[in-house]
């Protein structure tokens, strides 16, 4: 569904890296953290799979298809199916909450009346039901991040890219939106998530990628936010102790746990190598809003018939 093949990306000259030789695969339906201290490079990746920034070298795939080959008047066909949640929200200012996420529905074509069942959903969903009116500089932080979580999610994306999605949300709000992600994977959507979220990545126990220095020193399933050496007290591992994480390199990782990462990212031989059109991802989309749409219209034909 993602593909790094070999992905450097330096945003100026003489600077270290964002992202170093990244050669890592997320597949269709995969739920994947991505942990790593901040300026790993946790966002160049996501910043790259949504073509906003080119890499410098090597080739990003998103559905099988080289987006350095997607031509930019087809880039907003690609955005508007990868649903996404910033670190910095980027809700549109003049807008309602209820407007920002019904304005995700309307740029691409849905139906009036599936709208105005989807909104307050979503509202709902992210506990803003009686703040719908407000505009963005009325709410809280946490309250336009549920907001901006919401109206990436409403159009039913293939892929969600949620870059710190908990970080300005209390504890038990963070609980509900892993939750809401959870649920958004399940029916289909791969997630991947960047976050400092320890508690969240250790309840959940999906594929954790960790992220130093823009290489990936962990890939593991059912893992944790930190290593077990990285917890341990006694051995002064502490977590962002790099030069302690250089002592566990992807090798050894792999070595101690032959189920870890080196399988993961060879074993995706299943998936077609050749050029799949973004169309597919539309596709997808699509047929998930229309089922949503019948169970709609079952509801709409009931109030019809009253
Ligand atoms: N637009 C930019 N111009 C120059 N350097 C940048 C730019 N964006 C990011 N960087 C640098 O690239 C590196 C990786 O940054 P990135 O934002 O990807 O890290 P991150 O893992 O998302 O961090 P955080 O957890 O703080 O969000 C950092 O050293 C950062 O300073
Ligand atoms: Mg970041």
């Amino acid at each position: 569904m993602i593909r790094f093949d070999n992905v450097t990306k330096t945003y100026m000259r003489g600077q270290h890296p964002a992202v170093e030789n990244l050669d890592i695969e997320f597949s269709r339906g995969e739920f994947v953290f991505l942990v790593g201290a901040s300026g790993s490079g946790k966002s160049t990746m996501m910043r790259m799979v949504l073509k906003e920034v080119a890499p410098t070298r090597g080739t990003v795939y998103v559905a099988g298809r080289d987006l350095s080959r997607i031509p930019s008047w087809r880039v907003p066909a690609l955005r508007r199916d990868i649903g996404m949640v910033f670190q910095d929200f980027r809700l549109l200012p003049s807008k309602t909450a209820y407007q920002n996420i019904e304005f995700a529905l309307a740029v691409i074509g849905t139906p009036r009346k599936v709208v105005r069942r989807l909104v307050p959903e979503m509202l709902e969903m992210v506990g803003l039901e009686d703040k719908g009116k407000r505009l963005p500089h009325e709410l809280s932080g946490g309250e336009q991040q549920r907001v901006a979580i919401a109206r990436a999610y409403v159009n039913r994306p293939t892929i969600l890219l949620a870059d710190e999605p908990t970080g300005n949300l209390d504890p038990s709000t963070a609980e509900g939106i892993l939750e809401l992600l959870s649920e958004i994977n399940e029916r289909g959507t791969t997630v991947v998530m960047a976050t400092h979220d320890q508690s969240a990545v250790d309840r959940m126990r999906r594929r954790v990628v960790e992220m130093v220095g823009g290489k990936v020193v962990r890939d593991e399933q059912d893992g944790r936010y930190e290593t077990e050496g990285a917890l341990s007290v006694i051995s002064g591992n502490l977590p962002d102790d790099s030069a302690h994480r250089e002592e566990h390199p992807l090798d050894d990782v792999e070595s101690r746990d032959g189920s870890g990462a080196g399988q993961d990212v060879s074993a995706r031989e299943d998936e077609p190598a050749s050029d799949v059109l973004e169309e597919e991802l539309i596709d997808e989309r699509e047929a998930r809003l229309a089922q949503e749409e019948d169970a709609f219209s079952e509801d709409e034909d009931e109030e019809g018939l009253r």
